[in-house]
């Protein structure tokens, strides 16, 4: 794993968004895996701003995504289509009909699965996987569990999750209770991983999924064993692991 230790959030999503522009100039049809949540926001915006200053072209880049809550329809403020739309898709170059979510709005799981699967297979296969990483190890939603996940499926949030979500939503009621979320080995099937991580609160899940056993009642510890990890973390976050720096 290679770890970059960077000043604060906004050196991190700089050299996230740098990262993922040389991989877009590299290898214009490009698969892209993207993640929702506060992380990767700002390297969003830094993409945006690659694309506004004519160094990246995203019409050949094809992207697919983590998760999608189950029930929440494209145009629910809440769902991550409307995430991926408002903080990149709307502003780039990029053909909507090559940005693929789970369907939030499908109610057979297993179709909704395997018509992901299905539809990540497609692409032809990840080449870089954009991750954040929740407080209790989740990667996507794979939550902790006694075992791993290998494909798309329907998960129930952990209670940890629905809260710490719940400052998106209205209420806690109003918290969708499941997701669809790709399984930890179409996450391992990617080529290059990148790993986003910023603040204090971080600081323990990171030393402790990347530097403590490989379990999955931390899912993140899993990506000890992909061949191309990179994680970039700001200072707070790496704040229990000062010994690699
Ligand atoms: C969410 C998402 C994850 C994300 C994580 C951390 O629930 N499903 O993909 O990485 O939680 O979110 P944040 O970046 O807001 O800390």
């Amino acid at each position: 794993m290679r770890f970059i230790k960077t000043k604060d959030y906004e050196d991190m999503s700089r050299k996230a968004a740098n990262i993922i522009g040389a991989q877009i100039i590299l290898k214009p049809t490009s698969v892209l895996g993207l993640a929702t949540g506060s992380t990767p926001v700002t390297t969003y915006a830094n993409l945006v701003k690659g694309y506004q200053n004519g160094d990246l072209d995203f019409s050949r880049i094809s992207s697919v995504n983590l998760d999608e809550y189950k029930g929440l329809t494209r145009d629910n403020e809440q769902s991550y289509y409307y995430f991926m739309n408002h903080h990149l898709f709307k502003h780039v170059n990029i053909d909507p009909a090559k940005t693929y979510l789970p369907d939030g709005t499908e109610p057979d799981a297993n179709k909704a699965c395997q018509d992901y699967e299905e539809a990540i297979f497609a692409t032809g296969g990840v080449d870089l996987q954009l991750l954040g990483i929740g407080h209790n190890g989740h990667i996507g939603f794979n939550e902790p569990s006694d075992n791993f996940a290998d494909k798309t499926f329907c998960v129930d949030l952990a209670e940890s999750t629905i809260k710490a979500n719940q400052r998106f939503f209205a209420s806690y009621e109003d918290v969708p209770k499941q997701a669809y979320t790709m399984g930890i080995g179409t996450i391992m099937a990617a080529s290059k991983i990148l790993i986003l991580a910023s603040g204090k609160d971080k600081a323990a899940i990171i030393k402790e999924a990347f530097f403590g056993p490989v379990t999955p009642a931390v899912q993140a510890s899993i990506l000890q064993f992909h061949p191309n990890v990179t994680i970039v973390g700001d200072e707070a976050a790496f704040a229990e692991c000062e010994e690699i720096f």
